[in-house]
């Protein structure tokens, strides 16, 4: 992407009546050129949905009190799981959901969350808290929540602690449709038909908390476990090798050059945080120093998801091995006074323009990069969703998801973004991040983050290809850098109308600083 140096810098206070909506003082600041080709008439690569996937673990309150309440919760739920959240992640369209782990999905065995619950054994969280695991939410409880939500299962296999036969039998056990024990043990136990089942995971990092593997190891390992992956011809699930750790590519050479032939997808698990591992920095009360450590960490994902692929590439030229990045998002240090291992955080501006950011790369390599999970769904690390017993919020990243719908299923459109940098000590990056594709009704849609904290952007977008007047949508912006909705106040940061207008033949955007917009062009 070419970078427009010490581009024009404008002083201008920006058009509110073009935004459309209440005045505040984020909306009047100094300003930037930026300019930006987009080409209508170049369709590219198709986003899939499951790019706008998500990821849930047994791990603090994410499971538990997160969706799962039980039937005899004083929460408002259906069959135990709480309505609010299945409401909200309903109006998300939730594409695919992955569950059990995680690092919990290695020490996980399928057989002891099935049955009556009070009869389910109750186990340690060896890795989130060292918490009870009560067993109640298992295989059932997971495929009918999936159901009820509209997504499709991604279920992970454990590797680390299992055995191909326990990995083989829960595939039976959830999608035969047969007479097998198994099939009619599941029918027993209140499912007749089997559920569908597109995703098997096989292992997760399994580099580390999956069993601290070499990859040369794992790479027999994992044809040995997926042999054994099977299911009905017509609900046989994909098949996804657990991958790479951030920038190892040695083990995404070593496994696509053993064993790409026996996979369907491989992943990446990439985290974003501020500081060290040992001290991330906290989710609330941060720096300017903070906020361009973390978007600049953000937009690694660039950087990690090329390399990676073009590894993939000289193993798979056909493209038929997909990336899956099935974890993903920010992680800072844990909230004082709750239990670390739960890895509540809140959840801020800054969080919802490392989503922004993060879902155009992935926009940009839709042709390789076929899902990808955000860490995690509710309660944990950068949730969507925040709950607090009988209360619950949305985050400013379930708004992004939100106002990035559209993408889903769009085919993506080349853009050529001329930005100045947005620079902090010794962090620099693109001052205006930009996504555009066609959506599955035709429309183009079009996707800007600003994230510079301090000035704005006054875009001028060329289209070719399209005959348009302008272009209308919503914004996500606040005041404060950690602005963030609470119990008390649950819309503290929402997205609000927002208009741009065309002049000449071009788009004009007016970006206030620190902001995420989403138009579609009329
Ligand atoms: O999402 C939290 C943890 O991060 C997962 O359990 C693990 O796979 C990763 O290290």
């Amino acid at each position: 992407m070419p970078i427009l140096q010490g581009a024009l810098r404008l002083t201008a206070a920006l058009g509110l009546a073009t935004l459309g909506f209440a005045s505040l003082s984020v909306y009047a600041a100094e300003s930037v050129a930026v300019s930006v080709t987009i080409q209508a008439d170049k369709p590219g690569a198709k986003i899939d949905r499951n790019l706008y996937g998500q990821f849930a673990e047994h791990l603090g309150h994410g499971i538990y009190e997160g969706i799962w309440v039980g039937e005899n919760s004083s929460i408002p739920n259906t069959r135990g799981y709480r309505n609010d959240v299945v409401a909200a992640l309903k109006k998300l369209k939730v594409p695919v959901v992955r569950w059990p782990g995680g690092c919990f999905a290695d020490e996980y065995h399928w057989r002891e969350g099935i049955g009556p619950r009070d009869r389910r054994p109750v186990k340690v969280n060896t890795h989130w808290g060292a918490v009870e695991e009560p067993n109640s939410f298992g295989t059932h409880e997971f495929l009918d929540f999936a159901e009820l939500i509209g997504a499709d299962a991604y279920v992970s296999g454990n590797v680390g602690s299992g055995s191909p036969q326990e990995m083989a039998e829960w595939v039976e056990y959830i999608t035969s449709d047969t007479k097998s024990t198994l099939a009619e043990m599941r029918r027993a136990n209140g499912r007749e038909k089997p559920w569908k089942l597109p995703y098997f995971g096989v292992g997760n990092e399994t580099w580390g908390c999956g069993g601290n593997m070499r990859p040369e190891y794992f790479a027999d390992l994992y044809k040995q476990f997926a042999t054994f992956v099977k299911g009905p011809r017509d609900n046989r699930p994909l098949k996804i090798a657990s991958g790479a750790n951030v920038a190892d590519y040695h083990w995404t050479e070593v496994m696509l050059s053993q064993a790409a032939k026996h996979m369907d997808a491989y992943s990446l698990h990439y985290y974003t945080f501020p500081g060290r591992w040992e001290n991330k920095g906290p989710s609330i009360g941060f720096t300017e120093d903070a906020w361009a450590s973390t978007l600049n960490h953000a937009v690694r994902m660039e950087e990690l998801v090329s390399k990676h692929s073009s590894i993939m590439d000289k193993h798979d030229p056909d493209k038929k091995v997909a990336l899956y990045v099935d974890e993903w998002g920010t992680w800072y240090d844990p909230e004082a006074g709750r239990n670390p291992g739960f890895l509540y955080q809140q959840n801020t501006l800054r969080d919802a323009l490392v989503a922004s950011l993060t879902l155009d790369i992935f926009h940009r390599h839709a042709d390789r990069v076929k899902m990808a999970n955000i860490a995690q769904m509710v309660n944990v690390l950068q949730a969507m969703i925040l709950t607090d017993k009988e209360k619950m919020t949305l985050t400013p990243t379930y708004h992004v998801f939100e106002m990035y719908i559209p993408f889903q299923g769009a085919t993506s459109l080349p853009a050529e973004v001329q930005s100045p940098t947005y620079s902090r000590g010794e962090w620099s990056l693109p001052q205006v991040s930009v996504s555009a594709a066609r959506d599955a009704a035709g429309k183009l849609q079009i996707a800007f983050t600003n994230v510079d904290p301090n000035k704005g952007a006054a875009v001028s977008a060329k289209i070719s290809g399209v005959n348009f007047k302008a272009a209308s949508g919503r914004i996500l912006t606040a005041s404060t850098l950690d602005a963030r909705n609470t119990f008390d106040k649950p819309e503290a940061v929402k997205p609000a109308p927002f208009k741009a207008a065309k002049k000449g033949n071009e788009l004009r955007v007016e970006l206030p600083p620190k902001s995420v917009v989403v138009v579609a062009v009329e």
